[in-house]
């Protein structure tokens, strides 16, 4: 008794500071809040030519801010494009405030680059020397999140999970033109509800929309995973969730109003979206040092309410699983039959090579469906049982940039896989061949590291089953027909019982270059084995260079003792493929061999997390260690010049603004 008057008391105590607070907080709240913006310093290097195009985009940006009537505008004028957008629940009035103010604010945040992009809570100004409407842009971009840590970590992650997307399905709802907006309010423990919203610019299509806000919400394990809020802010599209609304609901929409939930759940402690710091520092630290009592308490409150239910809950979800996976096996097993008509027989002309394990057909299937087949070699040492599971298992593993494993076919010798067919080949045939290589511009090699990057992060972080995939190499990225790439071979360590260097001797010459030294002369795997191997792949796909082809051919010394030494020397883009030419950005490129260089380092506790990498490829304000010389590095040149790295003393100097200088730490939001 004693002990709840007590906890009565605190908590009354509690609502008042709140108060006081929430008060002080909506004080002289006329501008609106900043979040981030970038710069990217054009060419335009030419005095009179400048200032023609400063003076068109003063016109631009005093167009878009005198004629705010929706929440969106694009424009142009004399080859400076723009738009803006607001927030979709945010009204007129307060849409045309924070237009007119980032107009002002971007030149003088941007004075002389003339390529920008700036968001705020409210709205988001973006411009550009060439016309970018109708398309997705997903860099640059940036994290924001609420450091403090959600208490339901698996529930939380379902729902969000859920709830944003189904927030996103809404957006990209809008025909094009129309607004892309959608939210979506959820409760989460009957005392806290979860506010998710989910935004595109009009201009795109709704698959664009659809796919620019599901990069977005990929990325939410990275930046935000089971923080108390967070936001991925892309120039097309932006999704943020937080446990407050924090837009302005539509009072006449379907979703029921909290029930019996306290009045007005406050910004928890650190959110995101305290606004200016100055005059407010006091009461935030109240606020920071009572919010976790009662937060503690509701803890206390739910964790006791919930233990039971959730017990019984796992019970339900096991019995479920297993029905599932006895009509999982049916529904992906394939009649040897079908494969054999498909593939017309195995025939020599349906072979589209030979990998690890097996050969690979190609096939159709009565409905036109493409499909590839992989005939596994012989020495699988699996039974059919073991086999099947293991199929069902890789079956599960869905992500973009992974070939997809459609079924199997198990009858007699024969074990086949079935999978998606993707029409672009391999990366090796484009990256190693001459006439081809012109084909991958920067743009696409770019997108292709990227998604590779995401993949791996998928098989060893997100994918129910955690696997590394032991044989990251050129010809096993297989890239669709918009050059997406799609890792293939993955989960095959699995099925081959362990020992792999015994199934194919030339598996182990074709993957010579890409084995990290410890997996190589010890047999040592591990995550960071496949980060070594994702390294090479970023240094052949920037040089258009087999790592292998170093040690055959009389070079003295390998892609990664070359590329380093470049990287010493302060000139990192020599190392490019000449093919290139002139069409890539210098940020990115030497941003791509950091981070390549990073991962081969010899120290397998030095080389990032593939979650670390996907972020290092993200946010521009994620500063990268300075990496250590490259496994197999020839020692006696060790007595090179070493250079200050420009890059290591701030990412502003490719450009890009510095807000966080650790190097996994995220870019938090600092009242500027
Ligand atoms: C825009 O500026 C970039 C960087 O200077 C330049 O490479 C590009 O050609 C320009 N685009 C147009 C359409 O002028
Ligand atoms: C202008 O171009 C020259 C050479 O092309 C270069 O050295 C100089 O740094 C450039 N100036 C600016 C402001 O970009
Ligand atoms: C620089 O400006 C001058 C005068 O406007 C023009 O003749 C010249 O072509 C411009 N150079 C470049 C590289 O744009
Ligand atoms: C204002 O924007 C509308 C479309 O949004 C356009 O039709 C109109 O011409 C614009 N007016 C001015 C003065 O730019
Ligand atoms: C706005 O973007 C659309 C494409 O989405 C384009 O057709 C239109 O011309 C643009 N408007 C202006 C004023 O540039
Ligand atoms: C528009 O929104 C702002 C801020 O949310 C609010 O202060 C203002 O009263 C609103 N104006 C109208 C006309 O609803
Ligand atoms: C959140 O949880 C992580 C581990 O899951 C921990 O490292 C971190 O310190 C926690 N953050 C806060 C603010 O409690
Ligand atoms: C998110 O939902 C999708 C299905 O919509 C599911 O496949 C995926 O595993 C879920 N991810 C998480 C982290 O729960
Ligand atoms: C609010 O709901 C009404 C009616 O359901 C709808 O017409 C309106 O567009 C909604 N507004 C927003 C901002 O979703
Ligand atoms: C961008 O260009 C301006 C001059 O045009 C120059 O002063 C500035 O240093 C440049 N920034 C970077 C990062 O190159």
């Amino acid at each position: 008794m004693v002990c709840f008057n007590f906890l009565m008391i605190r908590n009354l105590l509690f609502l008042s500071l709140l108060l006081i607070s929430v008060c002080l907080i909506n004080v002289g709240n006329s501008n609106p809040t900043y979040l981030y913006h970038v710069c990217t310093n054009t060419t335009i290097n030419n005095s009179s030519t400048n200032s023609v195009y400063r003076s068109n985009l003063n016109s631009l940006l005093s167009s878009l801010s005198s004629n705010v009537t929706g929440e969106f505008r694009n424009a142009s004028v004399g080859g400076v494009y723009g738009l803006f957008l607001c927030r979709g629940d945010v009204n007129a009035t307060a849409c045309r405030e924070c237009v007119a103010f980032a107009a002002n604010d971007v030149v003088k945040r941007c004075p002389t680059e003339g390529i920008a992009v700036i968001w705020y809570d409210e709205c988001q100004l973006r411009y550009s020397n060439r016309s970018f409407f109708g398309t997705v842009a997903t860099r640059p971009g940036v994290y924001l999140l609420n450091s403090a840590n959600v208490t339901d970590k698996e529930r939380f992650k379902e729902l969000l999970n859920v709830t944003m997307k189904e927030a996103a399905t809404e957006a990209a709802r809008g025909e094009p033109g129309e607004k892309k907006f959608g939210t979506r309010d959820a409760d989460f423990n009957g005392f806290q509800r979860l506010y998710n919203l989910a935004q595109c610019t009009p201009d795109l299509s709704s698959q664009d929309c659809d796919g620019c806000l599901t990069e977005a919400i990929e990325n939410l394990p990275v930046c935000c995973d089971a923080k108390l809020g967070g936001r991925v802010l892309f120039p097309s599209c932006n999704i943020r969730y937080e446990f407050y609304p924090f837009y302005t609901q539509n009072t006449s929409s379907s979703s029921p109003p909290p029930t019996a939930s306290p009045p007005a759940l406050p910004p928890p402690p650190g959110s995101v979206t305290r606004k200016e710091g100055k005059s407010k520092t006091s009461s935030l630290t109240i606020v920071a040092i009572v919010v976790p009592i009662a937060v503690g308490v509701m803890l206390f409150i739910i964790v006791f309410c919930f233990l039971r239910k959730r017990a019984k809950k796992k019970n339900n979800a096991v019995d479920q699983k297993n029905g599932n996976d006895i009509s999982t096996i049916e529904s992906l097993k394939f009649d040897l039959a079908t494969i054999e008509a498909a593939t017309n027989n195995f025939s020599a002309d349906n072979k589209l090579g030979e990998g690890g394990f097996g050969e690979v057909y190609k096939g159709m299937l009565h409905n036109e469906k493409e499909i590839a087949v992989k005939r596994l070699s012989k020495y699988s040492g699996q039974g059919a049982e073991e086999f099947k599971n293991e199929v069902v298992l890789l079956a599960k593993l869905q992500h973009r940039n992974l070939v997809r494993l459609l079924g199997f076919c198990l009858e007699g010798e024969e074990k086949l896989l079935v999978y998606e067919f993707v029409p672009n080949k391999s990366l090796d045939y484009f990256l190693y061949d001459p006439d081809k290589q012109e084909k991958l511009d920067w743009s696409i090699r770019h997108k292709i590291i990227g998604g590779i990057a995401r993949g791996i992060l998928y098989l060893h972080e997100d994918s129910p089953l955690r696997i590394i995939h032991r044989d990251l190499k050129a010809s096993n990225i297989l890239l669709d027909a918009d050059m997406n790439s799609k890792i293939s071979d993955f989960g095959m360590a699995r099925m081959f019982a362990v020992d792999q260097t015994r199934g194919n001797t030339n598996r182990v010459v074709g993957t010579y270059g890409y084995m990290s030294p410890e997996y190589a002369m010890h047999g040592q795997f591990s995550i960071k084995s496949d980060v070594y191997s994702f390294g090479v792949l970023i240094l052949e796909t920037i040089s258009g260079k087999k790592n292998s082809s170093f040690y055959e051919s009389g070079y003295a010394e390998d892609l990664l003792s070359y590329a380093w030494k470049l990287w010493k020397e302060g000139t990192p883009l020599k190392l490019l493929d000449p093919k290139l030419m002139n069409s890539y950005s210098e940020s990115e490129v030497v941003r791509c061999i950091h981070v390549g260089l990073l991962c081969v380092q010899e120290d397998p506790e030095d080389r990032p997390t593939m979650k670390t990498i996907v972020l290092m490829f993200n946010s521009y304000s994620v500063t990268l260690p300075v990496p250590e010389k490259p496994a197999f590095y020839n020692r006696t040149e060790s007595d090179m010049p070493t250079m200050e790295m420009k890059f290591d003393q701030s990412t502003s100097a490719a450009g890009y603004p510095l807000l966080s200088v650790n190097e996994v730490s995220i870019t938090e939001l600092y009242p500027r």
